[in-house]
């Protein structure tokens, strides 16, 4: 692919296994998706071909771990128990691989503890590039990361997610580069997956009427803004802190299908459901607001905080400023908890 590739400049997940610590909402989706999953590893088409499965955008590779055991187990029961079996995780240059491979070896829930014949590999490089040879995949996972864009459309006077701005201009940039990434991710994956594969891809998106983030990010909204009020944030850095994501409605991911723009993948399955909130039970038992609001501003500091402090740019107080905008949110989310309840669009895809 010859095409200039800005999402490789993408900050990735918070370092150091934050996110592996801080992902319980990620969890509970995918946890949502183990059925359809389970579909796709009883259909996908099996012969003596090398069986190879893809991990697009892994991170430090926790949430991975339970949808890679059961593709395991459900290819090596079809086939053979000693069938070998290849892992590809891939993710942005800059995500935390070292924390993958560390999860990989000590992780109590690791896919491959126990088990010989598994081989493991990774690829730093977005998925927004071919990054297998035609029809070497098996199947293909891939949760919560189509929501970000392939590169930002600018800065938002009324949000902190480019795909919650009521500016129609901006709006209209943020559907239009998520049509075209959604398009060129389905096209280079159809080349990547071999006839009678499966991609099960899921992401964050939007009912048409609401999103489901409109407590959590409405909140880091008026977190930026207080720090305007501070003084920590001139009018030009509020502006600035607008995460690259956009949030397509089911139309919009069936419309490249429907238009019949997309050569060798048909659309097995599409819906909408809604993830429920990890923290919310541990929340009405004990009544802890302070608590269950550190969790969501951890969670969220762990899949935005680099994104954030990369939109802020060189300041030498950079760390201190997200530490505070961070601070601010927990406050904010203690002072009125609602449960966070965000849409998960579900895809699974056939190759033809
Ligand atoms: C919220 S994490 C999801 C991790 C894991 N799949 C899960 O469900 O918990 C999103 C991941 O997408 C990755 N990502 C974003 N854009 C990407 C791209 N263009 N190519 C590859 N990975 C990308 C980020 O680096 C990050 O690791």
């Amino acid at each position: 692919m010859t095409r200039r590739d800005d999402a490789t400049a993408l900050p990735a997940m918070e370092g150091r296994g934050f996110y592996n610590r801080n992902s319980a909402m990620q969890a509970a989706g995918i946890a949502v998706l183990a059925p359809l999953w389970d579909r796709a590893c009883r259909t996908v088409a099996v012969d003596e071909a090398p069986l190879v499965v893809v991990d697009y955008a892994a991170s430090q590779g926790r949430n991975s771990m339970a949808p890679m055991r059961a593709a395991i187990e459900t290819l090596r029961a079809r086939t053979r128990p000693d069938r070998p079996i290849e892992i590809v995780h891939t993710d942005l240059p800059s995500n935390d691989f070292a924390s993958l491979f560390r999860a990989l070896e000590e992780d109590p829930a690791s896919y491959r503890s126990g088990l010989d014949g598994i081989y493991i590999s990774a690829i730093g490089r977005s998925y927004f590039e071919q990054l297998l040879p035609d029809g070497r995949a098996t199947l293909g996972w891939n949760t919560w990361s189509m929501q970000w864009l392939s590169e930002g459309v600018g800065g938002a006077a009324d949000h902190a997610l480019a795909g919650m701005t009521a500016d129609p201009a901006l709006a209209a940039a943020v559907r239009a580069r998520q049509a075209a990434d959604w398009r060129r991710f389905l096209a280079v994956r159809a080349r990547e997956l071999r006839r009678g594969g499966r991609l099960l891809t899921a992401y964050t998106a939007r009912a048409e009427a609401e999103a489901g983030w409109e407590w959590l990010l409405g909140s880091l909204w008026e977190a930026i803004l207080d720090l305007g009020r501070d003084g920590l944030l001139t009018a030009e850095e509020q502006r600035r802190l607008t995460i690259p994501i956009g949030l397509r409605t089911l139309a919009e991911i069936e419309a490249p299908f429907k238009a019949g723009d997309v050569r060798g993948l048909t659309l097995e399955h599409a819906e909408l459901v809604r993830v429920p909130d990890p923290f919310r039970a541990d929340f009405d038992r004990t009544g802890d607001a302070r608590l269950f609001a550190q969790r969501h501003a951890d969670t969220t500091r762990a899949w935005s905080g680099p994104a954030l402090a990369g939109l802020l740019g060189p300041r030498d107080d950079n760390g201190a400023v997200i530490d505070a905008l961070f601070a601010r949110l927990a406050g904010r989310l203690a002072a009125a908890p609602q449960t966070h309840e965000p849409t998960l669009a579900v895809v699974l895809l056939r190759r033809d």
